[in-house]
C-alpha cells in the first residue's frame, strides 16, 4: 500500500499530511503548530480520503477516527513533488550594473508604499539599491532604516562617522584606499545589511566601489573548481580588536548552503587574522585567496561610483563588497550603520500582501 495520496498530480505523504492537518486540535488560531510531530505515528495510515470540490478530506486509521480537511490552495502552495526551484529571487551583475544601480528616489520611497516596496525588494534581488536625494542632515540614516527595519547597534555605535579622524581605530575612519571587502566578518552573526550615506562629497577621490560576490565567486567555481573548493571549505579567522571591543569569528570567505548554493561571502584582508591552515594547503590557499579576490577588483565585475551628497546605498553585507579608491582630498563625510534583512524581507513582505489585498 502506498504511504501517500497523489492530488492533482502531486503526492503528498501520509506522515507530511498528518503533520499539516489544520484542524483546532493541531494548530493553534495563529496558525502555529500545536501536534507533536514527534508523537506522530511515522507509518501513519489513511481510513479513506475523499477529493472534494474545495479539497481533500482524510478520515485516518486508529481509535480517535482523527479528521483532516485541506483546501485545495493550501495543497498547491504547500506542494513539494516537484523539482526542487530556488526560491530566492537572486540576480547577480558585473560591470554592468555601472550608471545603472537600481535606483529610488528617497521621497518617492515615503510618500508610497509601491516604490518603497520596489526598493526592498530590489536589495533583495540585486543585493543593493541606491537612494537619491535623502536629506543630508545628520542622523538621517536612522530613519531610512526605520523605514525597513532595525538598527543593529554595535561597538561602533548605532551609526559611525566615515571621516578621517587622527589615531583612528580602523581604515575605514581615514582618507586611505579601501580594497573591496565585506564589513565586520569578525562579528557572528555578521550584520547582514550595511547603509553608507553621503553627506559631504570629497573634493577628488573618495571614489565607492562595489562588486557582486556572488557573480565573483560563481566566476571562481567556473574557472577554477579546486580554488573554489578550498575558500569553501577551509575556514580562516577574522579579528577585531580596540580599547573597547575584541571580536573574532572563524568561518569561510565563501559559504555554501545545504545543497551547494553561494549563501555568503567573507572577504576582509584589514582583519583577516594570520592564516594557519595545514602547511601542505598553504600555498594553494593563498592562490586561491588571491585568485577569488583579482576576481573580485577586476573590470568585469567591478561597478564604481562617486556618491553625492543626498545619495545613500543600501546592501547585502554578505553578499556585495564595496570599497572606497582613490585617497580622498578635501572633506569627505559619510554616515554608516548596520540593519539586518529580516526586517527588510518581513517589511517587503508586508507591502506585498497589502498589493495584493
Ligand atoms: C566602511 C567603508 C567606504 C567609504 O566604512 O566600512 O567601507 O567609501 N567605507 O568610505
Ligand atoms: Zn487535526
Ligand atoms: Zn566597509
Amino acid at each position: 500500500m502506498n504511504n501517500f495520496i497523489d492530488y492533482n498530480n502531486q503526492r503528498f505523504h501520509f506522515l507530511w499530511l498528518r503533520d499539516h492537518c489544520p484542524c483546532s486540535d493541531c494548530r493553534h488560531p495563529s496558525g502555529q503548530r500545536i501536534l507533536e510531530t514527534w508523537q506522530l505515528d511515522a507509518d501513519i495510515k489513511v481510513e479513506s480520503y475523499e477529493i472534494t470540490e474545495t479539497g481533500l478530506e482524510i478520515r485516518w486509521a486508529g481509535p480517535q477516527q482523527h479528521l483532516s480537511h485541506f483546501s485545495a490552495q493550501y495543497l498547491l502552495a504547500n506542494s513539494y513533488d516537484k523539482p526542487q526551484i530556488p526560491t530566492e529571487n537572486i540576480h547577480t551583475w558585473g560591470a554592468e550594473l555601472t550608471g545603472n544601480l537600481p535606483s529610488y528616489d528617497y521621497n518617492q520611497v515615503i510618500a508610497r508604499d509601491d516604490v518603497k516596496g520596489q526598493w526592498l525588494d530590489a536589495v533583495t534581488k540585486y543585493g543593493i539599491a541606491l537612494l537619491k536625494n535623502v536629506p543630508t542632515e545628520p542622523g538621517t540614516i536612522l530613519q531610512v532604516v526605520d523605514l525597513f527595519g532595525y538598527v543593529r547597534n554595535t561597538n561602533y555605535g548605532e551609526l559611525f562617522e566615515v571621516i578621517s579622524v587622527e589615531q583612528a581605530v580602523n581604515l575605514a575612519f581615514t582618507p586611505i584606499p579601501l580594497s573591496l571587502h565585506t564589513d565586520n566578518p569578525y562579528r557572528n552573526p555578521v550584520p547582514t545589511l550595511q547603509l553608507l550615506h553621503c553627506l559631504e562629497k570629497a573634493d577628488r577621490g573618495g571614489v565607492t566601489a562595489l562588486t557582486d560576490g556572488f557573480r565573483a565567486a560563481e566566476i571562481l567555481r567556473e574557472q577554477n573548481p579546486q580554488a573554489f573548493n578550498l575558500l569553501s571549505t577551509q575556514a580562516v579567522t577574522f579579528r577585531f580588536s580596540s580599547a573597547d571591543a575584541i571580536l573574532e569569528h572563524t568561518a569561510c570567505m565563501i559559504e555554501l548552503s545545504a545543497n551547494g548554493e553561494i549563501s555568503a561571502i567573507r572577504v576582509n584582508s584589514r582583519s583577516l587574522a594570520p592564516l594557519n591552515l595545514p602547511f601542505d594547503m598553504m600555498q594553494s590557499f593563498y592562490a586561491a585567496y588571491q585568485e577569488l579576490t583579482a576576481i573580485i577588483q577586476g573590470s568585469a565585475c567591478k561597478v564604481t561610483l562617486t556618491l553625492d551628497r543626498g545619495e545613500l546605498i543600501l546592501f547585502d553585507n554578505q553578499r556585495v563588497l564595496h570599497g572606497r579608491e582613490e585617497q580622498a582630498v578635501g572633506p569627505r563625510h559619510l554616515q554608516g550603520c548596520y540593519a539586518d534583512r529580516d526586517g527588510l524581507r518581513s517589511t517587503a513582505a508586508l507591502i506585498n500582501k497589502r498589493q495584493q489585498s
